[in-house]
């Protein structure tokens, strides 16, 4: 059924690019991997939205600077404005700690006076992160369920054995790729639950609504009495938007079709809310009130030329305010809504109407972070051979002509000059945030200027193969990446906690069941942030579905979601019905030492439970996990896993050789 949709789509595509068709609009003098990498980006590109606040939609407008002239500043530092914004968020998560702890029955610490003497003196409250990774859907539906798990709004989430008011009492929420359509999507619609955005569901019309996957997003958004021409008309308005930005003097890249197209099923609004900027999060009134917690995205910076990233990367985040980097590379923030203004040695150069708005479109933003046309290559690259050379080939040409990165006017030209890779080049090309391995948006969040006690992380990554048992499980290999980094030159003062080599998370569990990282603080060399490693596994339904499954419907999309809820709540606490008192042990283990608090029994028992105590276990196993939770709480359809990836790849592959074929 899938495949066969993948082919009614096929004719559209081919619709759009036949020189023949009067009605769209073709690419000019398109190369047969420029016709190739737009017909592949439509496909890839669907998800959501944010404020409307840029000038002239989805193109970046020239306007006079603000009196105060934008300007780039050093990393040495977090922005006034992030710390400014962490005084009334803090602030507010203290009542939401409380009411959080109370309920999870910390026996032996009065968690309610704890919190209250911690509040006044900001540097003993704990300081929570959530950090989801990518994945493409799958990430992002587990990283949904994790966080309706962690949100009071949702039903039943403050009850026994539930986490709700997790993300209430969280100062910051970062995504990446997959992991940053979920945290765009919610910011970008005012910042509402998980459960009321699958709510639509009941309305009527599914027209515009949210999160409707069950036409890929080569289809585009499901319309009443769909039809081949309102497919057309939605490839068109990606096509032509991206033109218009193409007209007004910017390099495009594939990157935004794909963003583009994510909006269309991330952004609640007209068509993909072409005018919702990433930086308008930082003029809503629920985020300036610090009623939510800071949204990060993350993506890696690569030279043009260079396929391969690796550890080495210079890693860049959004956020509100600001792109750019803590690494000693580039180490310096642009404010990110003038991004696109001609800056040169920190400034915007001299004239009128030199200052850009609107460059910041925030599904160009999740599209950057999620520029999973590469990843899809680099993995279908060293797949099974479902592909066959000449596609490979073309596959290839596409990556190395850098159809793949996302561009930007590089607003570091000039600036840090004798650290800076990228000082003298005139666009920053940032390509997908899991590229270095660190699937995990952890870099921000392990910066030691931003004291982050405890790092909830959420991995969906698809580490294992057949070859290891069962496919798109992870296996440890994001923290170990981010582990690894830490001995490098470029992590600049950051610190992680160990972690074991892959075969022993696998051998031992640790990526089956949540696991902590970092208990004891004295084995780092710096204050590190406790881990709660909290990996996709199959509780309730088989969700390592392939990162290539561009299509579902709503029943298993909700499957997803229900099983990532219950990877985080351990299925509402059945399989240890002590998990939300280890989960607030969690919370306060950084704290109670910097208080020098005796940490209660139950929290040593839970540590004895949750630490990964240095035990390694390399003996070569495969994972092949059965389900967690009962038979009976078993989801009524089972997903095979791989089944995705064949029609998908197979679909890539089809709308490559049809562009080839009509060219
Ligand atoms: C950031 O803070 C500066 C003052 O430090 C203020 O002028 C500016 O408006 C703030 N930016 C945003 C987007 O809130
Ligand atoms: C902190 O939050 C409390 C309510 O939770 C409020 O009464 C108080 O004014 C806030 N303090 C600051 C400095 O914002
Ligand atoms: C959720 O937490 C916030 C912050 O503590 C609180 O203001 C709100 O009333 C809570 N909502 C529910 C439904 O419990
Ligand atoms: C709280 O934990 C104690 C053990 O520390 C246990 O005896 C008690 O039943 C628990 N209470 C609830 C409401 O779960
Ligand atoms: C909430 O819990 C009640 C009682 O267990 C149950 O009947 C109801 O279906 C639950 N609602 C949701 C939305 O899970
Ligand atoms: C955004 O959500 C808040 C609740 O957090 C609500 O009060 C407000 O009206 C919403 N704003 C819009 C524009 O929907
Ligand atoms: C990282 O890059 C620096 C130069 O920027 C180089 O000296 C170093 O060898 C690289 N390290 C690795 C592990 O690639
Ligand atoms: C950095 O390099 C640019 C040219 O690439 C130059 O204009 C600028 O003066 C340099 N800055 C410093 C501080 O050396
Ligand atoms: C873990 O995942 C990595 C990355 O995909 C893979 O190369 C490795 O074989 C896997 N190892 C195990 C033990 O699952
Ligand atoms: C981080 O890098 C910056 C810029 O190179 C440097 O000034 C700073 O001292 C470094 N911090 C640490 C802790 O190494
Ligand atoms: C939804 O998708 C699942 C998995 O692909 C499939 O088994 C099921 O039959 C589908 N349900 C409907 C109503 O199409
Ligand atoms: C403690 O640190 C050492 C060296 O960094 C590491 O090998 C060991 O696994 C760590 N132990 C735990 C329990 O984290």
């Amino acid at each position: 059924m899938k495949a066969q949709t993948a082919l009614a789509g096929l004719v559209s595509v081919a619709a759009l690019f036949p020189e023949a068709s009067a009605e769209v609009v073709v690419i000019r003098n398109p190369s047969v991997e420029q016709a190739a990498a737009e017909a592949l980006a439509v496909p890839l590109a669907a998800l959501k939205r944010s404020a409307p606040e840029a000038p002239n939609g989805y193109v970046p407008t020239h306007v006079d600077c603000p009196s105060d002239r934008p300007t780039i500043r050093e990393a040495s530092s977090l922005s006034n404005n992030e710390t400014e914004w962490l005084y009334v968020r803090r602030n507010n998560t203290v009542s939401a700690m409380k009411t959080l702890l109370g309920r999870m029955n910390i026996t032996g610490l009065d968690t309610n006076s704890y919190i209250d003497n911690a509040a006044k003196n900001v540097s003993a409250l704990p300081n929570i992160a959530i950090a989801g990774s990518g994945g493409g859907y799958r990430a992002m539906l587990n990283y949904a369920g994790a966080v309706a798990a962690f949100d009071n709004r949702t039903t039943n989430s403050t009850g026994a054995g539930q986490l709700g008011g997790l993300l209430q009492s969280a100062t910051y929420l970062a995504g990446l790729s997959g992991g940053s359509w979920l945290v765009g999507s919610l910011f970008m619609n005012n910042f509402t639950s998980v459960e009321s955005i699958l709510s639509q569901d009941t309305s009527a019309s599914k027209s515009g609504d949210t999160w409707q996957f069950e036409q890929t997003i080569l289809d585009g958004p499901e319309e009443s009495g769909l039809s081949i021409l309102n497919t057309a008309e939605y490839l068109k308005d990606i096509y032509d938007t991206v033109q218009d930005k193409n007209s007004a003097g910017y390099e495009t890249t594939i990157t935004d079709y794909w963003g583009r197209a994510l909006s269309y099923q991330l952004i609640n609004a007209s068509m993909g809310g072409p005018s919702y900027t990433f930086s308008s999060i930082a003029d809503a009134d629920n985020f300036l009130a610090g009623d939510t917690p800071m949204p990060i995205l993350v993506s890696d910076g690569r030279a043009r030329g260079q396929l391969v990233v690796n550890g080495n990367a210079t890693i860049y985040e959004f956020n509100p305010w600001e792109l750019g980097t803590f690494d000693p590379t580039t180490f310096a923030f642009a404010p990110i809504r003038y991004l696109g203004s001609n800056f040169s040695d920190g400034v915007v150069v001299q004239g009128d109407m030199q200052c850009v708005r609107g460059f910041d479109n925030a599904g160009y933003i999740m599209g950057t972070s999620s520029s999973l046309f590469n990843e899809a290559f680099l993995q279908v690259n060293g797949s099974t051979g479902l592909i066959n050379e000449a596609i490979t080939a073309i596959l290839a040409n596409i990556g190395q002509d850098n159809d793949d990165i996302a561009n930007y006017p590089n607003p570091f030209f000039g600036y840090n000059n004798a650290t800076s890779r990228i000082a003298d080049t005139d666009q920053l090309t940032l390509v997908d945030g899991g590229e270095d391995g660190q699937n995990i948006p952890l870099h921000p969040l392990i910066q030691p200027e931003r004291n982050v006690d405890v790092i909830f992380a959420i991995d969906s990554s698809a580490d294992t193969t057949d070859v290891n048992g069962a496919p798109n499980w992870p296996n440890g290999t994001s923290l170990v990446a981010t582990y690894e980094r830490t001995f490098l030159g470029i992590a600049n003062g950051t610190s992680f906690p160990a972690v074991p080599d892959q075969q022993t998370f696998v051998n031992l569990g640790l990526n089956n069941r949540p696991t902590f990282f970092g208990c004891n603080s004295s084995n780092t060399t710096s204050m590190t942030p406790l881990i709660v490693y909290l990996p996709n596994a199959p509780y309730a339904y088989h969700s390592n579905v392939s990162t290539f499954d561009l299509q579902y419907n709503d029943t298993e999309r909700n499957y997803i979601i229900e099983n990532g809820y219950d990877v985080v709540t351990m299925g509402n606490s059945t399989l240890d019905s002590e998990w939300p008192t280890c989960v607030g042990c969690a919370i306060l283990s950084r704290s109670l030492e910097r208080t020098n608090t005796q940490v209660p029994d139950v929290c040593n028992q839970c540590f004895q439970r949750y630490c990964w105590d240095g035990t390694v276990n390399s003996t070569a196993n495969t994972y092949v996990p059965a389900y967690k939770l009962p038979q009976n709480d078993v989801l009524a359809f089972k997903s095979g896993g791989l089944k995705g990836a064949v029609p998908s790849l197979a679909f890539a592959v089809s709308a490559v050789t049809a562009v080839l074929m009509v060219m």
